[in-house]
């Protein structure tokens, strides 16, 4: 029997070659390979009029991105997060010296339960550090009041939510910062790269030391910063893709819609709730299994060349790292939900035949 195509759970989206070259051929000549060169700038200035004008600082990664926007902030204590989320939320809160707490999520969303939030809040609470997981923005009014109320930053772990909008609005634009994930895996990639989006123009200065080390200029180093500058060929994918990011979105979108409409009546599993406000991303396609096993619907799946991903999956507070910090327990519907989570194949090359081939294995073990 013919083996059927492996169809993993993403794939990274590139421009055409020949764009890309022509920014090669361009390095070449200037010779500048790094250390916020021409295309760093350009790109810094394409996203910020992406992003409404907001002040954008190019990082070499999303999670460096986290770490030196906490870093900032100078702060010591509390930060809550939640545990459904990638590593990285929670490890940029621990290596920056800060304890997370563990606020659980909503059920239809996935993202933090404002309702939860201010029975956690401490005399040592700093910051809120919620994740607009999958590309579902959080209640961002409700966080705002609570932050406001309490005196707390709050710092977006916007890594799913490129390119999004939320009523009318970027989704840059809320809480004190807002980070992303220009991971090769994302709707938009600079093969490895991130960004700080910023409300407080004042901190730019700070954040633009801290990803060079903390220098400020020959002589002086104010902080304890790090290295976490992007260099100009990611700069430059960067560039590319943003040319193509309407098309890739679009794509995205389709197959979104295809997964929805295949799917939406198989009793046992639960689709995304998606919100009218939002202009999404369609970064992912997660499906809870609500009845039958997630992991044998997995297997099966892999049985058949579908690579899905179980993401997120342990929650962060279950890692094995932190087995002697956190319970969880404590956050009863993340800890749920991460045993049944499966999110399935989207790239913008995914074809409709593929998508049919997932949907009827699902609907064959179902
Ligand atoms: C929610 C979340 N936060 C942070 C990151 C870290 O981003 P990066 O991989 O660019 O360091 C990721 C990456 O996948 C993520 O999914």
């Amino acid at each position: 029997m013919k083996e059927e195509k492996k169809i993993f759970v993403t794939k990274a989206t590139l421009p055409p070659k020949e764009e890309f070259l022509e920014y090669v051929d361009k390095i070449w000549e200037s010779a500048w390979l790094t250390n916020m060169g021409d295309v760093h700038n350009k790109l810094e200035d394409t996203l910020s009029k992406f992003m409404d004008d907001m002040d954008i600082v190019l990082t070499v990664n999303g999670h460096l991105a986290l770490e030196l926007a906490l870093q900032s902030l100078k702060i010591e204590g509390e930060v809550i997060t939640t545990p459904f989320t990638f590593a990285s939320t929670t490890h940029a809160i621990v290596r920056n010296g800060l304890k997370p707490v563990f606020c659980d999520i909503k059920e239809d969303d996935f993202t933090i339960d404002p309702e939860k939030i201010e029975k956690i809040i401490t005399k040592d609470t700093k910051a809120i550090m919620p994740v607009h997981v999958y590309g579902n923005v959080c209640d961002v009014e409700a966080i705002e009041s609570i932050a406001k109320k309490h005196g707390l930053y709050v710092v977006y772990d916007a890594a799913h939510t490129f390119g999004e909008r939320y009523k009318g609005k970027s989704v840059a634009d809320f809480g004190d910062m807002s980070i992303f994930s220009f991971h090769a895996t994302k709707v938009f990639n600079t093969i490895e790269g991130g960004a700080i989006a910023l409300r407080d123009k004042d901190r730019r200065k700070s954040l633009d030391f801290l990803k060079n080390f903390g220098i400020a200029d020959k002589e002086n180093v104010p902080y304890v910063g790090s290295n976490a500058k992007m260099n100009e060929f990611a700069a430059a994918m960067g560039l590319c893709n943003m040319k193509h990011l309407p098309e890739y979105i679009e794509k995205r979108k389709r197959i979104c819609e295809l997964y929805i409409e295949r799917l939406s009546d198989i009793k046992s599993i639960r689709l995304n709730k998606y919100n009218d406000d939002t202009t999404y991303n369609y970064a992912y396609f997660p499906i809870v299994v609500e009845k039958g096993s997630r992991d044998e619907l997995y297997d099966k799946l892999a049985k058949e060349n579908i690579f899905a991903r179980k993401y997120f999956y342990p929650c962060t507070n279950a890692y094995e790292c932190y087995s002697e910090n956190f319970d969880p327990n404590e956050t009863p519907i993340a800890l749920d939900i991460s045993k049944k989570v499966l999110t399935l194949p989207i790239y913008p090359d995914l074809e409709e035949a593929d998508v049919e081939r997932i949907c009827s294995v699902i609907r064959r073990e179902l």
